[in-house]
């Protein structure tokens, strides 16, 4: 059957959808040469509308995941895309329309996510309705894809990009916000951390009910060590968190999600509560019967949606990240009746930060360490929980009430010296997160390739810029084509192939 395309915010622009599967092998190279050493994957997901809902429309997380990989080896460049091929995509398939109903889903408006419960009938019933759309990041020699709710994470094949299935270690997984719809059903955060030498994934679960938070230790031999957060002080949306050689550190944020909100008051799911307090929870990696110190923070109200890294120094604990002075969410404040969504980054805006803890009293302070607008913040992976010196981050300029985003940033954390390169000036276009990528296995921290995708939207094409870390205001060393709309996603992960 055949539909229009949907006429709203969240597929116009660099939204449109790349409703196909290529396979382009040998990619066009217009500039420069791909580092031969380089031999790995580079991954991302993101919602990729297939066909309207049942409910006739098309609420972002309702939009079935699909991966993009690019994958390097001894100069060459193949490029794939795949549709993830969750229960939910393979019951619609089967169906040829769509099937699932969510409490959030018929507004029409502002207010539809897809985050609320599906309404389960004979078609929906025992299908989780996660599209893991959200994440993709390396685990035990796969790739996992994750939505953060609504299904586990989903294995997908490095080089084929074909799905493999739900991790099997699902079933020692929690709930997040929906009930569970069968075997297996549960979720699991889209920002895990790890650690490089033992390849430990550290991750969590969030939900509007106690426990809010379940944290997940996941060893690569499926092994899983749960901990049920019962003393978390209130809902939070629990995005991400920063890990250091002790800690897991979560931020309790008031930004809440509540799916009452939906069926009792006719609102959308997110909430954002200007009275709650910022509470630093410091969760011990290593014990999970080990106590949690929480910090209560006088912090005023603003909000860390993804994280860069911390550095622990004696006392001192300094949590970095782009803060926002509010999150990039619809609220009931912002919206009225019948109005469509505002997406992310045009309704409010963040710039590099630093939030400092003093670990012998607790008192905390903010700062603000740039006036660029930025966010998507990256490191080097292999240094997770380890401390860092350098971040990688999209920059951009002020405009209207959000953000504009336009460069590559990279920051020196400890001198805040920082070289810029601007990628786009006034031409349609959306630079997408970077992602890093070390020189050798064995290189110092920060020392490789910043790999960046572009989405030259209104020209209908993408292309990969591969940035030398040594020197990124020189531009790209390569660019790679890719010769048709490269569609939208939020993040994604390398995989290194020579380790
Ligand atoms: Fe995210």
């Amino acid at each position: 059957m055949g539909y229009p395309l949907p006429q709203t915010n969240s597929l116009r622009g660099p939204f449109q959808p790349m409703r196909f599967e290529a396979t382009v092998e040998e990619c066009i190279v217009t500039h420069g040469e791909i580092p031969k050493e380089l031999s790995g994957g580079f991954y991302r997901t993101g919602p990729t509308w297939r066909r309207p809902t049942k409910q006739g429309n098309s609420p972002l997380i309702s939009m079935d995941g699909m991966v993009q990989g690019l994958v390097l080896d001894n100069g060459r460049a193949d490029f794939r895309n795949r549709w993830i091929r969750t229960p939910k995509y393979v019951a619609e398939e089967r169906a040829g329309r769509g099937l699932f109903e969510w409490t959030d889903g018929g507004f029409g408006d502002w207010r539809d996510h897809a985050y609320g419960d599906v309404k389960r009938d004979e078609y929906t019933c025992g299908v989780p309705q996660g599209t893991n759309n959200i994440n993709i990041f390396p685990f035990a020699g796969e790739m996992l894809a994750s939505g953060e709710q609504g299904g586990p994470p989903i294995a997908i094949d490095p080089i084929t990009l074909e799905t493999k299935g739900v991790v099997n270690w699902s079933t020692k997984l929690s709930p997040g916000l929906h009930a569970k719809t069968t075997f297996g059903d549960a979720s699991f955060t889209a920002h895990p951390k790890w650690d490089y030498e033992t390849g430990t994934l550290y991750g969590w679960n969030w939900r509007d009910e106690s426990p809010y938070v379940t944290i997940h230790v996941v060893h690569p031999d499926g092994a899983v060590e749960s901990r049920d957060l019962h003393d978390a002080p209130y809902n939070t949306v629990a995005h991400d968190i920063w890990l250091t050689p002790e800690w897991i550190v979560m931020p309790f944020q008031p930004f809440t999600a509540d799916k009452k909100q939906i069926t009792e008051k006719n609102l959308g799911i997110w909430g954002w509560d200007e009275e709650l307090p910022i509470i630093i929870g410091l969760i011990p990696r290593h014990d999970m019967d080990a106590e949690v110190r929480w910090i209560k923070t006088d912090l005023p109200a603003e909000y860390v949606m993804h994280t860069m890294s911390a550095n622990v120094d004696g006392d001192r604990l300094t949590l970095d990240a782009p803060i926002f002075n509010r999150p990039p969410f619809p609220f009931p404040q912002d919206f009225a009746e019948g109005e469509d969504v505002a997406l992310f980054f045009s309704v409010s805006r963040s710039f590099l930060g630093r939030w400092t803890i003093d670990l012998k009293t607790g008192a905390a302070k903010t700062e603000q360490l740039s006036d660029r607008p930025s966010e998507l913040p990256k490191v080097d992976e292999r240094f997770y929980g380890k401390g860092y010196t350098f971040g990688f981050q999209v920059g951009g300029v002020v405009k209207r009430n959000g953000m504009s985003m336009n460069s590559l940033v990279v920051t020196n954390m400890r001198t805040m010296a920082e070289q810029v390169y601007q990628i786009r000036t006034t031409e349609a276009a959306a630079v997408l997160e970077a992602t890093f990528a070390p020189r050798h296995p064995a290189s110092p921290e920060g020392d490789g390739y910043l790999i960046v995708p572009v989405s030259w939207w209104a020209d209908r094409r993408g292309e990969y810029l591969i940035f030398d870390t040594h020197d990124i205001t020189k531009g790209p060393i390569c660019r790679i084509e890719i010769p048709f709309l490269l569609g939208w996603t939020p993040h994604g992960h390398w995989m290194d192939f020579r380790y």
